[in-house]
Formats: C-alpha cells, sequence, structure tokens
C-alpha cells in the first residue's frame, strides 16, 4: 500500500474539476489519498465538491492538513508565487504549468531542493501522455540527438479539421468549448505553447537550461485551407512542430509550421493528439503520442505525479532536472531548409521570370513550381517548392520580394525532411 497523501487543488477550472473526478470516480487507482482542500476563487457550474472544504483564497490551501499542492490556475506571476509559498512551507507540488515551468523551473527546482520537498510537471508537456518521466529517468542510458513533435492539441486539432474543409474561426472556438485551448487561445495558436514545452524538454534531455529566450517562434494563423490543398499535390500535409536538436554548433530549437511528408508517422496523427518523435543513440529513433489536452489526458499526467510521491519512501531519491547548463542556441538564420513558397502574382508576362531571378540572386533554386488557377482580381498564385538553402538567403529574398508591386501576396512554410 503506498503511502496517505493529502491533497489541496488550487484553481477550479477544466483541469481542475477533470481531476477531481478522475480522484473521485476511478476505481483502478493504486492511490492512497485524501483530498483535503480545494481553493477557488468561486464555483464551477460544472462541478459540486461538497463535502470537500473551499478557500476562496487559493493561498490559504497552502496552510491547510496537506502533503501536497497541485497548482492549476495557469499564468506565471501567482502561479510562481503560490509555487514557492508552498515549497517553502514544506510542501511538494505537482502543477500542470509548462509557462511557469519554462520562465522559473529553474529557480523553483532549487528552491524545493532547498526544502526538501518535489516538484513534479508531467501533464505540463503533452499532459498525460508521458514525456516528463520518460526523459528524466527512463532514457538516462541514452545520448538524445533531436525530439520533434507536434506539442501543441489545439493546434493540431484546428490542423487536421481544416485539413478536412472546416474554417479556422469554428474549429478554434469548438477547440475552446471541448477545454482544449488554453485559457488565452493565442498562446496555443501563435506557437508559444509548443515553444514552452519544447524549451522545457530541450532542457531534459540536454541539460540545458532554463527559462531560453530568442528562438524561432511562429504560429498557425496564417495558413489557409488552399495550403493544405496544395501542400497535398506535392505529398505533404501542414502540421506546427516544436523541434530541439543538438548539434557540433550547439541546439537548434524552433516552433513553427511545416511540411511533413504525408507518409510520416507524424502526418498522421489528427485531432487532439499529440506525437514526438525522439532519435537516441541506443534506441535509435521512436514515437510516442497521445491526447494532448483535455481533462482526462490531464488527469492522468497529474495522477502519475501523485502516484510517484505516495510510493516514495524518501522523497529526495526522486530525479529532479536542474536546468542550469547553458547551451549556445544557433541563430536560426544559420539553419537549412527547403521551402514551399505561396505567392500571388498579377497576371502578366514576364513576373515569373521576375520572381526567378529574386531567389537566384539569393543562391535559391526550385525543385518544383506549380502555376494555379487565376484568382479573382487578376492575381495568380504559384507554388515552388524550393531545393534546401540557409534561412537568411531566403529572409533577404522575402525581402526583396515584397519591394515588387507584382507580387501580391507571399507565404513560407518550411518542410521538415
Ligand atoms: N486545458 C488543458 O487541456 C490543459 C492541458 C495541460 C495543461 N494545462 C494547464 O493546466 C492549467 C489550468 O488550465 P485550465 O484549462 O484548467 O484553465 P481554466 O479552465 O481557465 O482554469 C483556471 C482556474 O484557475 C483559477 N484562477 C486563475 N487565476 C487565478 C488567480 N490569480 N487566483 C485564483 N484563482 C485563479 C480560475 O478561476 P476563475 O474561473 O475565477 O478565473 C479557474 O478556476 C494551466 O496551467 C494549463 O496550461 C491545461
Amino acid at each position: 500500500m503506498s503511502n496517505l497523501i493529502k491533497i489541496g487543488i488550487c484553481g477550479w477550472g477544466n483541469v481542475a474539476t477533470g481531476l477531481y473526478k478522475q480522484l473521485s470516480t476511478n476505481n483502478n487507482l493504486d492511490l492512497n489519498f485524501e483530498i483535503t482542500c480545494i481553493g477557488a476563487r468561486r464555483d464551477n457550474p460544472k462541478c459540486d465538491p461538497s463535502p470537500i472544504k473551499i478557500h476562496r483564497d487559493i493561498f490559504d490551501v497552502i496552510d491547510d492538513d496537506i502533503d501536497v499542492l497541485i497548482e492549476l490556475i495557469g499564468g506565471v506571476e501567482v502561479a510562481k508565487d503560490l509555487i514557492e509559498r508552498a515549497l517553502a512551507s514544506g510542501k511538494h507540488v505537482v502543477t500542470a504549468n509548462k509557462a511557469v515551468i519554462f520562465e522559473h523551473g529553474k529557480e523553483l527546482i532549487a528552491l524545493a531542493d532547498q526544502y526538501n520537498v518535489k516538484l513534479l510537471f508531467e501533464s505540463a508537456v503533452c499532459a498525460g501522455t508521458p514525456i516528463i518521466k520518460m526523459l528524466s529517468n527512463d532514457l538516462q542510458a541514452n545520448e538524445v540527438s533531436k525530439i520533434a513533435g507536434m506539442l501543441n492539441g489545439t493546434t493540431n486539432y484546428i490542423l487536421s479539421k481544416m485539413e478536412e474543409g472546416e474554417s479556422y474561426e469554428q474549429t478554434l472556438k469548438n477547440a475552446q468549448e471541448l477545454g482544449y485551448a488554453e485559457p488565452d487561445p493565442s498562446l496555443d495558436v501563435n506557437g508559444t505553447d509548443a515553444a514552452h514545452k519544447i524549451g522545457i524538454l530541450s532542457s531534459l534531455a540536454f541539460n540545458s537550461s532554463l527559462p531560453v529566450h530568442g528562438f524561432h517562434i511562429e504560429g498557425i494563423e496564417q495558413i489557409t485551407q488552399s495550403d493544405f490543398i496544395f501542400a497535398r499535390e506535392f505529398g505533404f500535409v501542414v502540421k506546427h512542430l516544436a523541434v530541439a536538436k543538438k548539434t557540433a554548433h550547439g541546439v537548434e530549437l524552433r516552433s513553427h509550421p511545416t511540411l511533413l511528408k504525408s507518409s510520416s508517422n507524424l502526418a498522421s496523427l489528427k485531432g487532439v493528439r499529440n506525437g514526438i518523435q525522439i532519435d537516441t543513440d541506443l534506441l535509435g529513433e521512436f514515437h510516442i503520442a497521445g491526447s494532448g489536452a483535455g481533462q482526462e489526458s490531464t488527469a492522468s499526467g497529474i495522477i502519475s505525479d501523485l502516484i510517484s510521491l505516495s510510493r516514495t519512501e524518501n522523497s529526495s531519491s526522486m530525479n529532479m532536472p536542474e536546468f542550469t547548463n547553458a547551451v549556445k542556441i544557433i541563430p536560426f538564420t544559420e539553419l537549412s531548409f527547403r521551402y514551399y513558397i505561396y505567392l500571388e502574382v498579377k497576371d502578366k508576362s514576364g513576373v515569373l521570370a521576375k520572381v526567378t531571378k529574386i531567389f537566384a540572386d539569393q543562391n535559391i533554386s526550385f525543385d518544383k513550381v506549380s502555376q494555379k488557377e487565376q484568382l479573382s482580381d487578376n492575381k495568380v498564385p504559384i507554388i515552388i517548392i524550393s531545393d534546401p538553402i540557409n534561412e537568411l538567403n531566403m529572409q533577404n529574398a522575402l525581402k526583396e520580394a515584397r519591394c515588387h508591386e507584382e507580387i501580391l501576396d507571399l507565404k513560407i512554410i518550411r518542410i521538415e525532411d
């Protein structure tokens, strides 16, 4: 039988109420626990936890008779304060909050060490799909060289629905109603949420420090339904990918839309699923995939942390990352990609030759070019798949192309080979 742990839950939104439902109804749990209290500044009509004690001031949870505080309020500053005070009061903390771990994980882990308690965050990346403990413990014998993943369930849900022909706006609304999207969905769709997660995974895999700033982050706001149609013609699907890769020159870190080969493992993952490909020396390339958002999946990750805490006689024997080694992040402009280039040009002679020259001046050659049917207003779409080229050359070509009045619209999506 595991040790009894007394739990205080802070926050009473999607994840907290989903966790409560699992803890109160799931008969399969090998967890000896008691929910002592909940910190909720207001009731949630979707879930009545009575007769459990409610504190309207979430900070009062710390002073109650608890062993572990579960932080589920989200955001950075108040969450950081709450976690700090709980750790300093000798309480373990479990959190699903990637933003606070990304920004303050290093100092919070140090604080937990100082007070001989634990800060666990399995559900902060990919919700319940197990990746944090895998990188911290199970892969210890391996050298990880690359992690590439679809790390945001909302983004993958939206892109999958757009691939089926639904609109961006409607699918974002559905994702919010289903509880997949973050309280502020702009962090999902602008790539920041996936960037936080790949930052955390990069520090676990490569022992790098947190927070890490200045790496390339781009969202899915510019993706349109026609991109899916054109990409399909060339054997690709549109996904949002976050990548951390260790090279001899440092660590490559990025979070942006990509074209993936339709036949690839990650391309086949639809809906709210998250998928990660990990390259290691001993295991080779392997994949994990699972639901990366939502009440049940997140509850699964939080409960796995509670079980770890309850099974550990001496919590100081549990592995926690340090996030302290500063590694060099390779500037994005030094990376090299093949590109999908979408242009809308005026329908007049000589324009394609002009486009070709602009890119050729930056040593960019084309693997495939496809001119599409004329749109309204005399506009013609052209789709180009480039050969591999340095990002800086591509940025220069885009800057030059935007100066020409015949080029009416222009965007790129990088191809992940
Ligand atoms: N949703 C998912 O699928 C998912 C997956 C993995 C991880 N997470 C993480 O889990 C955490 C919670 O997400 P969620 O979806 O449950 O969010 P949510 O539905 O918006 O719930 C947040 C809860 O925290 C409360 N809260 C926020 N700020 C507070 C403050 N300053 N003081 C007191 N209470 C405060 C809110 O109260 P009010 O209702 O009064 O505002 C609400 O009860 C976030 O860190 C998120 O990143 C979510």
